[in-house]
């Protein structure tokens, strides 16, 4: 059972359980005379996502370190909810802000349980009430609870990192600060990380601040997705969907990479794709004689079964469903290319075949994306 732990453990604050983050005019010059981050001025909304993406040594991570003091700034201010950071003491400071990094950072010595126990330990709780806080993270973290007495190296490192994730949850802190959490698991554990992220934050709506070099990752996490250059510079402050069609430089461009159209096509709506609705049959025999390069046959529950062709109607080829008006022009585009019909077929909500968008009606759709 999963309880909801949105009120109850960490100091409340007046504005409720997450806080807004700024910086204002920050920069960090390191006594080489190295400029790591160059007169940043940016707020992370409460309760959103904001991914510090950009090249090896843009000063991401410094940036991120700044907010809890493990680094300080040497010019300008960062802002709690409008209080200063450098006026905080660091341990009451980073009582609120939960910190993930890469390869998860757990203490090797002990269980998992006492490693997301933590901090909680630190506040001072009983040890039971710790213990079963951490039970129940490492439920919300998608773990079984079976892992509470192993030590990290005993679990892959895609386990270790949900742990990371659990740990820095313990105290139930309103900002969450991640660096590069998920680049070193290989790319499918990564995705389900991702996707529990999004999943988890829907129910959480922490203030997170999120750093990674790949463009993808920030794309798919950020509500708000911050480009920095090296030299510490901020390139682009925009949400996905504008980052993508409208980039401000060529360096966001390039960052970017040569797919950013196709990309952008995530964030545009399939309901506009005009259906054709006298495309589909009960039976491949009845696609014979008919003078269209392709049919769709339909079971008696309208479930789609194939493509036909009538010139070979015994072959039944493979489909691609989208959910029509719920998906978006991607799921519709990957839908067309999974067939070698060069069509989509679009289902309702339950699975039931709406109707068949077509090459044509694809091309008109994606001409009108070209189009802005
Ligand atoms: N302690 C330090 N002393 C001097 N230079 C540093 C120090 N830490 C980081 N840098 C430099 O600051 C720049 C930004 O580093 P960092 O914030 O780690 O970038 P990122 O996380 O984007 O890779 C880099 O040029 C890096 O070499
Ligand atoms: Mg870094």
């Amino acid at each position: 059972m999963r309880r909801s732990w949105q009120g109850g453990y960490g100091p409340a604050t007046k504005r409720g359980r997450s806080r807004v983050i700024t910086f204002d005019s920050v920069t960090k010059r390191y006594p080489d005379g190295t400029v790591a981050v160059d007169d940043l001025s940016l707020e992370a909304p409460t309760g959103q996502i904001t991914v510090f993406v950009g090249p090896s040594g843009c000063g991401k991570t410094t940036s991120l370190r700044m907010i809890n003091r493990m680094i300080d700034a040497t010019e300008g201010r960062i802002l709690l909810d409008g209080v200063e950071v450098g006026t905080i003491d660091p341990p009451t400071l980073r009582r609120g802000i939960g910190y993930v990094i890469q390869q998860a950072g757990l203490f090797p010595h002990r269980k998992i349980v006492d490693n997301v126990a933590t901090v909680p330990f630190l506040l001072g709780w009983d040890k039971k009430k710790a213990r079963d806080r951490a039970m129940e993270l490492l439920e919300v973290v998608g773990l079984d609870p079976a892992m509470a007495g192993r030590y990290p190296f005993q679990l892959s490192g895609g386990q270790q990192q949900r742990v990371g994730v659990a740990r820095a949850l313990a105290a139930d802190p309103p900002v969450l600060l991640m660096d590069e959490p998920f680049s070193a698991v290989d790319p499918i554990v990564r995705t389900s990380l991702q996707d529990e992220l999004i999943k988890l934050q829907s129910e959480l709506h922490k203030t997170i601040v999120f750093v990674t070099h790949d463009i993808d990752e920030a794309i798919k996490l950020g509500d708000r997705v911050a480009v920095l250059r090296v030299g510490g510079k901020l390139a682009q402050l925009a949400d996905p969907k504008t980052l993508l069609s409208e980039p401000a430089d060529d360096f966001v461009r390039e960052f970017l990479g040569h797919d950013r159209g196709i990309r952008r096509l995530q964030f545009i709506g399939s309901a506009g794709l005009r259906l054709r609705t006298d495309l589909t049959i009960e039976h491949e025999e009845y696609a014979i004689g008919s003078a269209e390069p392709w049919l769709l046959v339909v079971s008696p529950d309208e479930r789609p079964v194939a493509w036909v062709s009538p010139r070979r109607p015994q072959e039944r080829e493979p489909y691609g469903t989208f959910v029509h008006g719920q998906d978006s022009m991607r799921t519709a585009l990957d839908a067309a290319l999974l067939s070698p019909s060069g069509c989509a077929v679009a289902v309702d909500a339950d699975g039931k075949v709406v109707g068949v968008a077509t090459r044509e009606a694809m091309d008109e759709a994606l001409a009108e994306v070209a189009d802005g």
